[in-house]
């Protein structure tokens, strides 16, 4: 493991949602595998009155034992502190510079600094503008530049989108700013690029001529959790696809990139998203849905809401390699079970009426496999259908989860696995045309039942692409019992 340079991280949202669940939890995992500087502080920003102490009980209630848990709030008492400031004050961020100032007279020397934005998307501009305007973004040597990490969704649509990027263009260089997508930071997205370039007989067959169709599927079995004022401004489409599910696709369509260094990486993958192409306005209610499930409204308490809690869409690629081949997605809440993977089926015309589908399941029982054919055993020359997996979850080495993998990486300034602007503006430049053409009226919303696959039209959808979408049937490995 490299020598990671002594830092305080600055956590703006230290006591909300994201931070309870995600980013503490990842803090705690680092630090007991020992992945943390050496010397490292956590500045929680609240205006809430929350105490030092509290931030550290709260990372340490992850901890597996009550003797862990001490062990940690010892240790930690004296790396935490908290900052009660209001935010849109620009007088306060004095409060802060102080602090930090104090630590590195405490320290000897220059921390490196990391500004973890985990707050409402509407308050970015306001904080990036005040944090580039104070002297905590000081980057005179030997002090390293800041960092920022901000988290989705950047923008509601492609112009606040585009305002963002260039707001922040305009105050930082682009190696201070670290845009999180933490299904880039899964084990098993990353996985893809190894999976496709590393083995020969995949690498080869990867594109249009031999795959007919590519399917990223996104179920939740959650809801909307009582966030509905977020989720009334948000909806599936913005929610998962402008943003997951279109890098998923990056991913899985980019070409090989020059090297797996950070800018190869996002240039290939820029390059890739660029040729992305919605659906044409006429097509647009043949190859787009959107649907509620049943009880949305009520929960919101909106009985006219049009916002969707299911998304299906089918996209293509203007590339050589892929023109012509389907590229369906959806995503929905409240449905059957929580799933994401990616399958992509192998296709010979001479092979009429049959398949090899290809799965990667990002999670959970993170995996691969791949249907083939086979002659049944006996005496007539039948063929039969078997499955040939690989799953994670028969290994030893656990893989760190999302959010260690975006801290861990932000420390070690390794920026390959966040978004850039531009992907993050192309990203948009598919999504809203399918966007604008919900919003017009009279544009179908419809109903599924909590806890089904959704609506039958996203089936519709699929079947007129010439495929379908994977159901219970198609088990990818399949969490095995007993022995
Ligand atoms: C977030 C969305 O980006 O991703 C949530 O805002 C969603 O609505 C979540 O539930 C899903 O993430 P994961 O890692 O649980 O698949």
């Amino acid at each position: 493991m490299e020598r990671l340079q002594d830092t305080v991280l600055v956590l703006f949202g230290v006591t909300g949602d994201l931070a309870r669940r995600k980013i503490l939890p990842a803090l705690y995992r680092l630090d007991r595998s020992g992945l943390l500087p050496e010397r490292f502080h956590v500045v929680g920003i609240s205006r809430k009155g929350t105490t030092a102490e509290e931030v550290v009980s709260m990372i340490a209630s992850s901890a597996p034992t009550e003797d862990d848990a001490r062990e940690f709030r010892a240790r930690f008492a004296d790396r935490v502190s908290v900052v009660g400031m209001r935010i849109d004050q620009p007088g306060e961020y004095e409060i802060l510079s102080r602090r930090l100032a104090e630590l590195d007279r405490a320290e000897g020397r220059p921390l490196a600094r990391i500004f973890y934005l985990a707050i409402p998307a509407t308050l970015f501009p306001l904080v990036a503008g005040r944090l580039s305007e104070s002297d905590i973004n000081d980057k005179t040597p030997p002090r390293q530049e800041a960092r920022f990490l901000i988290e989705k969704p950047f923008g509601h649509d492609a112009a606040s989108a585009r305002a963002l990027v260039d707001l922040v263009n305009s105050r930082f260089s682009p190696s201070q700013v670290y845009r999180i997508d933490h299904y880039l930071a899964k084990e098993t997205a990353q996985n893809i690029l190894a999976f496709r370039f590393e083995n020969p007989l995949f690498a080869r067959a990867w594109n249009g001529r031999h795959v007919s169709h590519v399917r990223i599927t996104a179920a939740e079995e959650i809801g909307i959790e009582g966030r509905a004022a977020f989720y009334e401004g948000m909806g599936a489409f913005r929610d998962l696809v402008q943003s997951h599910l279109l890098q998923l696709l990056a991913l899985v369509t980019m070409d090989r990139p020059a090297s797996l260094a950070a800018a190869d990486v996002h240039r290939a993958k820029e390059e890739l998203l660029s040729r992305v192409m919605p659906p044409s306005p006429d097509r647009m209610r043949a190859e787009t849905m959107r649907a509620q499930y049943r009880s949305y409204r009520s929960e919101v308490g909106n009985p006219d809401s049009l916002v969707e809690t299911y998304a299906a869409c089918r996209l293509s690629i203007d590339s050589e390699k892929w023109r012509g081949v389907p590229i369906l997605i959806r995503t929905g809440k409240a449905l059957r079970e929580k799933v994401t993977e990616i399958t992509l089926s192998f296709a010979d015309p001479a092979i009429r009426g049959y398949r090899n589908d290809l799965t990667l399941r990002i999670q959970p029982n993170e995996g691969i496999v791949t249907d083939l054919r086979i002659k049944k055993p006996g005496f007539e020359s039948e063929c039969e259908e078997v499955q040939l997996d690989y799953c994670y979850r028969e290994r030893a080495d656990a893989a760190p989860e999302a959010y260690e993998r975006v801290l861990y990486d932000a420390l070690r300034s390794d920026q390959t696995l966040f978004a850039t602007g531009r992907e993050v503006l192309e990203c948009w430049r598919v999504s809203e045309p399918i966007l604008k053409a919900w919003a017009t009226p009279g544009f179908p919303i419809h109903e599924y039942e909590t806890g089904s696959w959704g609506p039958e039209a996203a089936d519709l959808l699929a079947a007129d692409a010439g495929t379908r979408w994977l159901d219970e049937t198609h088990r990818v490995c399949p969490i095995r019992f007993g022995p």
